[in-house]
């Protein structure tokens, strides 16, 4: 983990992945404080917002943290801008391919970049574009995924791009055996989302915590695309009516698309405003029902609430355990 850890200036190289409405100053310090990395998530957020965050954060560790933004968040230019102004280390770029100069300006104002790479050209062509760092995400993971399993990207992709930049392996993690078997593999680190939601300092709402203490892996699924003119992203959220919901959504929106009433990028747009919504009815109002309880397939192996450094050193502990018995 040294590389990883060296990387990103913590202590150990587990990043706990960006999470809308989860991923605040309480959540991103106390990651950092335990010795991870804590990964601010801007998603929606205007800059003035962003602003107070970091500097709320601030205010709670001298740790380094990062910041996730969104590449089609129409004020990226802006964002960039007010992590600098912060002096933000690392700036992790999410949502597809970065838009032109976005890499430039976010080096410019003295972070390091991070970028998700969904297939091992892209990987490449990012290498060359200068990121200084990738993360490789597997569909196992919750929230907005890809097409492929983790353990299928990490033995494809590590062993051609590994000793180019650190690689942190990301999607379907739950205990430290997995960490120690990517890290054998090559990989500099890891990043884990649901693993971290029952974190105590977590602000998600108790009945957003319950459904994941109670929640096995079959019951994080993926949504389905209805219209294959109106591609969606998949998201892997816990089965309940919101799914019904979001299946009505994408209707609507493709009678609208059907009609002439909006354009293709405006349908798009208008699918994920509806996820920040229903995530932020589930993680901040508890209606755990018809919002959108994202969580990957991990979530089987969230059993209580307990501190983040509690997870952390758990995780040490079992990749630890795991790297002495192959060296015995
Ligand atoms: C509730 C939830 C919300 C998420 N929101 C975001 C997000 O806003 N931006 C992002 O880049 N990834 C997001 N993710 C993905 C995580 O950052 C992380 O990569 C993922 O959870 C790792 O896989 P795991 O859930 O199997 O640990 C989210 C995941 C969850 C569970």
């Amino acid at each position: 983990m040294a590389r990883g850890a060296a990387f990103l200036g913590s202590e150990v190289a587990i990043m706990a992945g960006a999470m809308s409405w989860v991923s605040e100053r309480h959540l991103v310090a106390a990651m950092s404080n335990a010795g991870g990395f804590g990964v601010i998530a801007c998603g929606a957020m205007t800059p003035e917002l962003l602003d107070a965050e970091i500097a709320g954060t601030k205010a709670l560790t001298d740790k380094p943290f990062g910041v996730n933004l969104i590449t089609m968040h129409p004020a990226l230019t802006e964002l960039i801008a007010v992590c600098a102004r912060h002096g933000v280390g690392h700036v992790v770029l999410a949502g597809g391919l970065p838009p032109k100069g976005s890499l430039e300006a976010i080096k410019a104002g003295g972070a390091k970049v991070i970028c998700f790479a969904p297939t091992l050209a892209l990987a490449k062509k990012l290498i060359r574009s200068g990121v200084d760092a990738l993360v490789i995400e597997g569909m196992e993971a919750g929230g907005h995924i890809g097409p492929v399993s983790t353990s299928v990207l990490a033995q494809e992709m590590l062993p051609e791009i590994a000793d180019q930049v650190p690689v942190f392996v990301a999607g379907g993690i739950g205990r430290g055996e997995a960490i120690a078997g990517y890290l054998d593999m090559g990989a500099a680190g890891v990043q884990l989302g649901t693993r971290f939601v029952c974190a105590t300092e977590s602000i998600a709402h108790p009945k957003f915590k319950q459904a994941f203490i109670r929640a096995s892996a079959r019951d994080a699924v993926a949504s389905v695309q209805l219209d294959p003119r109106l591609p969606v992203i998949p998201v892997r959220a816990l089965k309940n009516a919101g799914g019904e919901l979001f299946t009505a959504k994408q209707r609507e929106v493709a009678l609208s698309l059907d009609e002439g009433r909006v354009a293709m990028t405006e349908a798009q747009l208008q699918i994920e405003h509806y996820w920040a919504g229903a995530l932020r009815r589930a993680v901040i109002d508890g209606d755990v029902e018809h919002g959108s309880v994202m969580a990957g397939q991990s979530v089987g192996m969230v059993t209580k609430e307990e501190p983040i450094a509690e997870i952390i050193a758990a995780l040490i502990d079992e990749a630890a355990h795991a790297l002495d018995k192959r060296a015995a």
